[in-house]
């Protein structure tokens, strides 16, 4: 393969070591040949993945190793993306490209510090780890050619959406980044629930959490949407009638839900807008 299609990672811990497990282990979708792993330690699962596929780990790029790398992964927190910018900035290829995964950091920033270049930011959420997550992506007008790749390197993660509007990157953290989240509180408040009735916890635990799992994977494979799912288990006067009327009663769980993922929203701004300080 040629030069251009080096592939430098920066940053082997979950997100990063997800992504290259799914390129190397999953559908071999990278050459491990045209794979530099740039971190100064590597976590047993990427140690594992480096000696499997023979993989090359430097501490940090250099003028050299920078040379002919085509794409820059940034898998790093971002206060280490900061420190390391500069650098970073002054050894890249004029046309190496960039997807990071990074939350909270923008395309302008990311442009300011390492110059005009093809630039994609990814918000991936916690399944990515699975191949199961959804990964949000927005690019700048360059990085617009490099979409395609960005798409099928990424796809190795879960499902991947495309917005055009980077602005609603902090709607799409509050909805699928922290997402994940929501979805144990409820199977841990649908838990005690069932225990304050007299059920013994850790059986409360299982049928909570297979509930929803299976109606997460009926939702996916049946193409129907929530609303009519939920209304195909909610006989008249029965049962989830009863239990959804206390939800529902006032628009109270639709207006919780509102107020919590506006409050994330709001976060992620705030974090965006004071990363760098
Ligand atoms: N995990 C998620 O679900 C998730 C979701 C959305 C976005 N993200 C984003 O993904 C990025 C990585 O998150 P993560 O969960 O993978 O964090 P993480 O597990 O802490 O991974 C960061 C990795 O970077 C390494 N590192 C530290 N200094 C470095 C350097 N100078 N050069 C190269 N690597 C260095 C760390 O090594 P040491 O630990 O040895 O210092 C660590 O392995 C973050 O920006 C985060 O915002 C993650």
């Amino acid at each position: 393969m040629a030069d251009a299609d080096k592939i430098a990672l920066i940053g082997a811990g979950r997100m990063g070591g997800a992504l290259a497990a799914g390129w190397l282990r999953g559908k071999g979708k990278v050459d491990p040949e045209n794979l530099l792993i740039c971190a100064p330690r590597a976590t047993e699962e990427m140690g594992a993945l480096i000696r499997e596929h023979g993989l090359k780990r430097i501490d940090a790029l250099g003028p050299r190793t920078a040379k002919g790398v085509g794409l820059v992964i940034l898998a790093v927190k971002p206060h280490v993306f900061f420190e390391m910018a500069d650098s970073l900035a002054e050894i890249l290829p004029d046309d190496c490209a960039v997807i990071s995964v990074m939350a909270g950091v923008n395309i302008r920033t990311m442009t300011e510090l390492l110059g005009d270049r093809p630039i994609i930011r990814a918000m991936p959420n916690t399944p990515t780890a699975i191949g199961k997550g959804v990964i949000v992506c927005a690019a700048n007008a360059a990085g617009e050619t490099r979409r395609k790749e960005a798409d099928k390197l990424l796809k190795v993660g879960g499902r991947v959406e495309w917005i055009d509007d980077e602005r609603l990157m902090g709607a799409v953290t509050g909805v699928s980044g922290s997402g994940p989240a929501y979805f144990f509180l409820l199977a841990e408040s649908l838990a005690g629930a069932g225990e304050s009735l007299g059920l013994p916890r850790e059986l409360a635990e299982r049928l909570a959490a297979e509930t929803l799992v299976g109606a997460g994977e009926l939702m996916k494979s049946s193409g129907l949407t929530p609303q009519e799912l939920r209304r195909q288990v909610t006989s008249p006067n029965g049962t989830t009638q009863a239990a959804l009327d206390v939800m529902m009663g006032g628009s109270a769980l639709p207006e919780l839900m509102r107020h919590a993922v506006a409050a994330a929203e709001r976060r992620s701004r705030q974090l965006g807008d004071s990363n760098r300080n």
